[in-house]
């Protein structure tokens, strides 16, 4: 006796008309016809089953606060991180945890169950290390929540940070972060890469830094994070956040760079949203898209994720949490319409993202755990082009989150009709 049956599913690999059984909060079937009895059975008529959405690179302790003290005017990056430097003084630990889980509320109805969300340490107080410290104990049943020690103000820069990102690492902080573009020199920038991956590598920690976020071809940080990577034997755990200055690098240096990057086994995260509004901003026309190139990465064997970055901060007024809006910029800021390369850009919001984040038993097979999404579309192509609703979010085998199938009551020409804005097959 199972505890759920989902009859009939479409799974992101292309199989259709399959059964996934579920007992003890785990997958234990995945096959056509399953011949077994559950306590609830769901009818997925048809439609695509995924993993939930991983989102590998979001600010919760920013996230919701767009407004205070006051409106981003230029729209600029270095506003951004100048109106958090005049938002942080008035903080809250409960404001920052109220606002960090009504987002987290948000994220299980869009079926994002799993975030790495950056933490800025660059507060004596440390109040939102131990905000979303608090945050991910609460949620644990719903988001796995893994955190950065991000020292927002460059671990050099800001005086204190470093002892600072080392205590918030003892409070309980998983992943150890960087941002090396903003220390006051490249040489410091090339000091913080080396003395945070030793930190890393002396506590078996990751590494996650925002690197290269700018559109200077000569920012090369990234090179420092990959030769680290190797000396410090950390491949397959660090990951480079942003790396937007590869955009506008020469393309002989990047034609050594990248595979430099995939003998470090290198994470990369691009941020659509942000890279497209934030890069570029010193250009007139041409303007730079400022993305990563995530083809090329791709195509090279690295696995490449994308985040949201920014919900409603400083940085960026917009977005609801939903990981399908960001595969969908992604598809158009990195010209990625090909067939293949928009089923790869569903991978780097769900599986590939999971990777990166070493999220453990993550995935739609037997021994998985029971974390799944329903969505209104058929395949993962369609998912992305309608934004597709999540009909069930399941955690652990029970749904925790359900979404209506949006539909359309046309009556013009008489006739009321449903419309789905679905193709139907044929
Ligand atoms: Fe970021």
């Amino acid at each position: 006796m199972l505890d759920l049956i989902l009859r009939n599913a479409a799974l992101p690999d292309g199989r259709r008309g399959i059964d996934i059984g579920v007992r003890d909060g785990r997958i234990v079937a995945v096959e056509p016809t399953l011949k077994a009895e559950a306590g609830r059975s769901i009818d997925a008529r048809g439609n695509l089953v995924t993993p939930p959405f991983v989102d590998s690179h979001f600010h919760l302790d920013a996230t919701l606060s767009v407004g205070l003290p006051r409106r981003n005017r230029s729209g600029t990056l270095l506003e951004g991180i100048q109106l958090w430097g005049e938002l942080k003084p008035l903080l809250t630990q409960e404001a920052i945890a109220k606002r960090a889980l009504d987002y987290c509320d948000w994220a299980i109805g869009r079926g994002l169950l799993a975030i790495r969300s950056h933490v800025d340490i660059c507060d004596p107080r440390l109040l939102a290390v131990d905000a979303l410290l608090q945050v991910k104990k609460q949620v644990a049943p719903f988001i796995d929540l893994q955190l950065v020690a991000f020292p927002q103000d460059g671990v050099y820069r800001s005086p204190g940070a470093m002892e600072l990102l080392k205590e918030a690492l003892k409070r309980g902080v998983d992943v150890v972060g960087g941002i090396p573009h903003f220390e006051r020199t490249m040489e410091e920038g090339r000091a913080s890469v080396i003395a945070l991956c030793e930190i890393a590598a002396a506590q078996g920690l990751m590494v996650d830094m925002h690197c290269d976020e700018t559109d200077d071809p000569m920012s090369r940080h990234v090179e420092t994070l990959a030769a680290e990577t190797i000396r410090l034997g950390l491949q397959g755990r660090v990951a480079g956040s942003h790396l937007t200055s590869m955009h506008s690098m020469d393309n002989y240096y990047v034609s050594k760079l990248i595979p430099l990057m995939a003998e470090a086994d290198l994470g990369v995260i691009a941020n659509p949203f942000a890279n497209i509004v934030l890069q570029g901003r010193h250009d007139t026309y041409p303007k730079r898209r400022g993305m990563t190139r995530v083809p090329e990465l791709m195509a090279a064997g690295l696995t490449v994720a994308f985040g949201h970055d920014s919900v409603m901060d400083p940085w960026y007024g917009l977005g609801s949490g939903d990981m399908l809006d960001v595969a969908h910029m992604a598809v158009h800021v990195g010209q990625m319409t090909g067939l293949d390369a928009m089923a790869s850009c569903f991978q780097a919001v769900t599986a590939n993202a999971a990777r990166l984040m070493q999220l453990d038993g993550y995935g739609l097979a037997p021994g998985c755990r029971a974390d799944m999404v329903l969505l209104d579309a058929a395949d993962p192509v369609e998912a992305i082009r309608l934004r597709a609703a999540r009909l069930k979010v399941i955690r652990a085998g029970e749904v925790i989150a359900e979404t209506p199938a949006p539909r359309t009551a046309l009556t013009a020409g008489g006739s009321p009709r449903q419309l789905s804005y679905r193709k139907e097959p044929g």
